[in-house]
Order: structure tokens, then C-alpha cells, then sequence
């Protein structure tokens, strides 16, 4: 959000006046709550520079500019600044210009669109692809509609799926049963107790906060066993893992054994967008019913054309990945080695733990005033309270001289702060 300071002339006609009418204070009173709940959010005003990641221009506020090191991208390859991606992207809207022109429904398909799709599905070995405008869309649509044309569906979702998959559970009115992350025995017991009614399974492969990975195969053994359709979100993983950046279920060879396999083109994939992957018949059903996809202007061109570009390098591609879990695996190394809290992850994703809302925003603030290194709190909702954290993102571009300050900058933070160090247990606090 970005608040606007108006004339007083201007503010007389608009909305403050209007505040007397008294429907202000509902929204001051929420803002209140959070504020004393210690978790409202303050966003960095952040300005990429292409061709210099991780580097950026950080705007203060009082106006000034100064260059940052940001670690808590989810352009987790750099492919937002890739040559081939940009100039995909370019060429794209000086020939079709910048908008899709409508829905689908409306404007028709566009070409790049149709090719994107194609080349999602060859990714993940599907029949067909469908493009939403974002992962989360996706999830929404996708979910809320393959289970809502299952009569009698039953959704399993794991305890810890993303707010979209929670939302498409919610909108599709199904039965639904949580089952523990990654509890296969829960998982089990839930299936066993559903008997013969038909039953979805919705997970993640690796979960963005803890940076821990689902066993695929196994949740695919047991959906095998008791009769169930599976639903995949590999939103952190795709173009990360796999030979063709498929994601964790091609790194383990069960893509084939998935369902739904659905992904996003804003992260690995360094551009903005989401999708799912199927059978043509899923595929179709979702495209014909799910009002998510129905009701919105597509993705432009220019983007479909950059993401298509993105996915067909990273395709071929490996050193981009290799270097990633590389760059990954030293700033553990480092930040473990200098007695920070570091989670024990088996992903690219390095959480530090802090505990605390207002020590984590104060860790954030101190590390971009002092240390001219950006990292975003991560605080309840996102995380259960009691284990706020600072989420860490390494890249290819974050090379040992960055992972070196990095280490310097939170070891003084931390002393400067007295946050807690290596050892502690994090305990989610009861709600
Ligand atoms: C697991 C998961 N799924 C879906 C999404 C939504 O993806 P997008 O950012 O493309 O909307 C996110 C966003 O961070 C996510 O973490």
C-alpha cells in the first residue's frame, strides 16, 4: 500500500472529510489491533536493478536512495533479469503491445498464451496446461473447481498448505480433513476412515517457510491404495529441481504419478503468472467452469512470451540450479558456523529463527539501517507465533563476498539485538 499526501484543498472533498460519516474507525481500529498485536506490516520501497542482482535502490523515507543487498527474493534464479527472459519479453510487446485485450472468453486466446501452456505440459509430462494470473489464483480456481465437479468429493490437505490452497478448499464447500504435515500415518488413518467415497489429496512438495519437502511417492502409494486423486503444488520447486526444472516430483521420478501439478512463473521462473498441469479432461473442466479463469483479463502477452522463454531455458539449463543449491548450502554453512539459529532445511530456503514479532521487524530494520541488507520479517500469519523469523533466499548471484557480510551483519545484529542464538527451541505460542 502506498499512502498519498494530499492538499488540504483536495483532502476537504475526499475521503477524510468523509470520515465524520463514521465507518473511518472500523478501519483505524483494525490497523490499531495489529499495531498492538505487533504485526503490522511495514514494506520496503525497493527498486530492481536489471542486470545487478542481488543489488537494489532502497528509497528512504525521507526520500533518499542508497544500494541494498536483497536476500529474501523469491526470484530465487535471478530469471526476472535473464537476457533471454528480457528480450522474450521486449520483443513481445513491441509486436503485440501490453495488454491481453479481455478474458479468454472474450478476447480469445492469445498466441504466446497457447504456446506457454504447451511448453508447461511438456515440463511436467501432462496432457494439457492452463494459465492463471497467479499461483494463487490457480490454486484457488483449481482446486475449489476439480473438487467441486467430484460429486461427494472428500479434500485431504496437509496442515501446512499456502493460504491459496486453504482458500480453494474453502470455495470448493467439499468435506475436507487436515491431516498433520507430512503425517503419511494421519494421512493413512484419514484415508482409511473415508471408506469408498471419492477423496483429493491436496500438498505441496517443498514448503516455502521450513523449507522441508513431502514424500511424493508415498503419498502417491497411499493414494493408490485407497482410490484418491492427487493435487500438487510445487510453487518453490519449479524450474529449481528436477533434470528440467520440473520440480521435486521430476527429482524423484513420480511426476507421471501426480494428477494435478500445479506451479507458478513468478519465482524460479523469474516472472509473474501461475498454472496448473493435467489430463486434457481436467484441464478443460477447469478452463470451462472455474469462474477464477473465466472472469479475469489473461496474462499479457509479453509475459507469456518471457515466462515461455524462461521455462524453455531452464529446460536445458542446470547451471543456474546447481549454482543455487550451491550458494544455498554455503550461506547455511556460514550462518550455522557463526552460532545463528539457523532451521536444519534440506531446500534452498534458510530460515533464522527469532521468536518474537517486534525482535524480528527490529532485526529487519537494523540489518537494512546499518548493514544496507534487506531481509523481510516473516511473522504470524505467515508463521505460527513463537517462531517468527527472518526467511533468507540465497541466489546464484549471492556470491562469497555477499555470504560473508551477510554472516558479519546478522552475528552483530544478533549481539546488538541479544537475539536468541544456535540451541534455542522455538515453541509455537498457544493461540
Ligand atoms: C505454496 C504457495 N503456493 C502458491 C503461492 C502463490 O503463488 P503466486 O505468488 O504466483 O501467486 C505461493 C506464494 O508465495 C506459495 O507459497
Amino acid at each position: 500500500m502506498t499512502v498519498t499526501r494530499m492538499p488540504s484543498t483536495m483532502l476537504a472533498q475526499a475521503g477524510s472529510t468523509r470520515a465524520g460519516s463514521g465507518y473511518e474507525r472500523y478501519f483505524r481500529g483494525a490497523l490499531d489491533q495489529l499495531h498492538g498485536e505487533r504485526r503490522y506490516r511495514v514494506f520496503a520501497d525497493i527498486e530492481r536493478i536489471s542486470g545487478r542482482f542481488p543489488t537494489a535502490k532502497w528509497r528512504q523515507p525521507d526520500g533518499k536512495t542508497a544500494e541494498i543487498t536483497v536476500w529474501c527474493s523469491n526470484d530465487y534464479l535471478g530469471m526476472g533479469q535473464h537476457k533471454e527472459v528480457v528480450a522474450a519479453m521486449t520483443e513481445t510487446v513491441a509486436r503485440c503491445g501490453v495488454g491481453a485485450g479481455g478474458t479468454r472468453n472474450i478476447a480469445g486466446n492469445n498466441s504466446p498464451l497457447v504456446d506457454l501452456e504447451r511448453e508447461l505440459a511438456d515440463l511436467h509430462g501432462k496432457e494439457a496446461g492452463l494459465v492463471f494470473t497467479s499461483g494463487y489464483v490457480s490454486n484457488q480456481a483449481g482446486i475449489s473447481t476439480i473438487a467441486k465437479l467430484i460429486p461427494d468429493c472428500l479434500i485431504l490437505s496437509d496442515a501446512f498448505n499456502h493460504n491459496s490452497m486453504i482458500e480453494g478448499v474453502r470455495h470448493s464447500g467439499c468435506a475436507k480433513k487436515i491431516f498433520r504435515h507430512n503425517d503419511l500415518r494421519h494421512l493413512e488413518e484419514l484415508l482409511q476412515e473415508a471408506g469408498d467415497r471419492p477423496k483429493l489429496i491436496v500438498f505441496e512438495s517443498v514448503y516455502s517457510m521450513d523449507g522441508d519437502v513431502a514424500p511424493i511417492g508415498a503419498i502417491c502409494d497411499l493414494a493408490d491404495r485407497y482410490g484418491a486423486m492427487t493435487y500438487l503444488d510445487e510453487v518453490h520447486a519449479v524450474g529449481l529441481y528436477g533434470a528440467r526444472g520440473g520440480g521435486i516430483a521430476e527429482r524423484d521420478g513420480v511426476m507421471h504419478r501426480v494428477d494435478v501439478i500445479e506451479g507458478t512463473l513468478a519465482k524460479g521462473f523469474g516472472c509473474v503468472g501461475g498454472y496448473i498441469t493435467a489430463s486434457a479432461a481436467i484441464c478443460d473442466a477447469v478452463r470451462s467452469f472455474a469462474p477464477g479463469f473465466i472472469f479475469t483479463t489473461a496474462l499479457p502477452p509479453a509475459v507469456a512470451a518471457a515466462a515461455r522463454a524462461s521455462v524453455r531455458y531452464l529446460k536445458r539449463s542446470g547451471v543456474e540450479r546447481a549454482a543455487h543449491q550451491r550458494q544455498a548450502a554455503a550461506t547455511k554453512a556460514a550462518l550455522t558456523e557463526a552460532g545463528l539459529p539457523v532451521l536444519d532445511t534440506e531446500t534452498h530456503i534458510v530460515p533464522v529463527m527469532v521468536g518474537d514479532a517486534e525482535l524480528c521487524k527490529a532485526a529487519a530494520d537494523h540489518l537494512l539501517e546499518h548493514h544496507a541488507i534487506y531481509i523481510q520479517p516473516i511473522n504470524y500469519p505467515t508463521v505460527p507465533r513463537g517462531t517468527e523469523r527472518l526467511r533468507i533466499t540465497p541466489s546464484p548471484f549471492h556470491d562469497a563476498g555477499h555470504i560473508a557480510r551477510l554472516a558479519a551483519a546478522l552475528s552483530e545484529t544478533w549481539q546488538a539485538l541479544d537475539l536468541p542464538r544456535a540451541g534455542t527451541v522455538f515453541v509455537e505460542a498457544a493461540e
